[in-house]
């Protein structure tokens, strides 16, 4: 995983009629199985073949095959999930696959009835995997210019120095450059784009801007799981920049504005 997928990667939501190659589909699978999440919250994956069980999504055409995750509710779990399903997304990437994050645009009832959800779990999200089509559908167009899909947050209005007063640009970040440019292009539901993070010398403060209406019984907090995105961004793109560290939650006490929430560090190993 590198810096050069996070930036290929697009939301993909037309598909050609074609099948996964049977080689590609066994190396998705082996993926799933390892992976682990963050801050100890296992993530659970399942592949779904919508000819046999039924899903849908009324914005995707063409894809036959969906992953749909699932944590059981406890701390950190949308945190977790946000991170583990964005190295799924980036892998099956790698892979020349297509995938979008779909939260609400889906027959949830299907999706959870197909992987057998039990009351204290929760499937936030699922995604679609296939070959992208060559031309996007009029319907998936019309979404990205609803939600400015292509276009994010300049680099100074989401991340700071010290505190919240002191605007960062991407001149002076230093080392922190590329992580945070990653974090700025990743993901988010309806492009909302709520990671905030401020910065000191040998660390890294991430918070979840909140929006109303992004936290639901059947969904959790879908910000959070923005957050997770975010923070596996961060953590590629360090490593690709030599940068060693770990994340802890560890609030620096920063004051914050009423709609905003502490999430975790990133911490350099010195
Ligand atoms: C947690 C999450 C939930 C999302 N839910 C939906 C959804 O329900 N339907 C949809 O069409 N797109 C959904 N998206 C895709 C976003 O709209 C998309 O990532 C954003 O507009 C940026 O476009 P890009 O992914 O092409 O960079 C979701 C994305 C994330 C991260």
């Amino acid at each position: 995983m590198n810096t050069e997928i996070i930036k290929k990667r697009i939301s993909v939501r037309t598909y050609k009629e074609q099948e996964i190659a049977q080689e590609t589909l066994e190396k998705v699978k082996s993926f799933i199985k390892q992976d682990k999440g963050l801050f100890n919250v296992p993530i659970t994956f399942t592949i779904l073949d919508a000819n046999k069980t039924g899903v849908s999504s009324p914005v995707i055409i063409g894809a036959n095959t969906y992953i749909a995750a699932k944590y059981k509710k406890q701390k950190n779990a949308e945190i977790s999930l946000g991170y583990a399903f964005e190295k799924l997304v980036l892998y099956a990437t790698s892979l020349g696959l297509g995938t979008v994050w779909l939260a609400a645009t889906i027959d949830r009832k299907a999706f959870e009835k197909a992987i057998d959800l039990k009351e204290d779990e929760v499937m936030p999200v699922v995604t679609p995997i296939g070959y992208a089509g060559e031309k996007r559908s009029l319907r998936e167009s019309m979404m990205r210019k609803g939600m400015k899909s292509d276009s994010r947050i300049p680099f100074d209005q989401l991340f700071f120095q010290d505190n919240f007063d002191k605007p960062l640009n991407k001149e002076n970040s230093d080392l922190w450059a590329l992580p945070l440019e990653m974090v700025r292009i990743a993901p988010s539901a309806t492009n909302k784009q709520p990671w905030r993070a401020v910065v000191e010398k040998d660390r890294v403060h991430f918070y979840e801007k909140k929006a109303k209406g992004y936290e639901k019984a059947t969904t959790g907090d879908i910000q959070k799981v923005d957050l997770g995105i975010a923070l596996c961004h961060f953590e590629i793109a360090a490593k690709e920049s030599g940068l060693q560290g770990t994340f802890v939650q560890e609030d620096p006490g920063i004051s914050i504005a009423e709609d905003m929430e502490y999430i975790a560090s990133f911490v350099l190993e010195v």
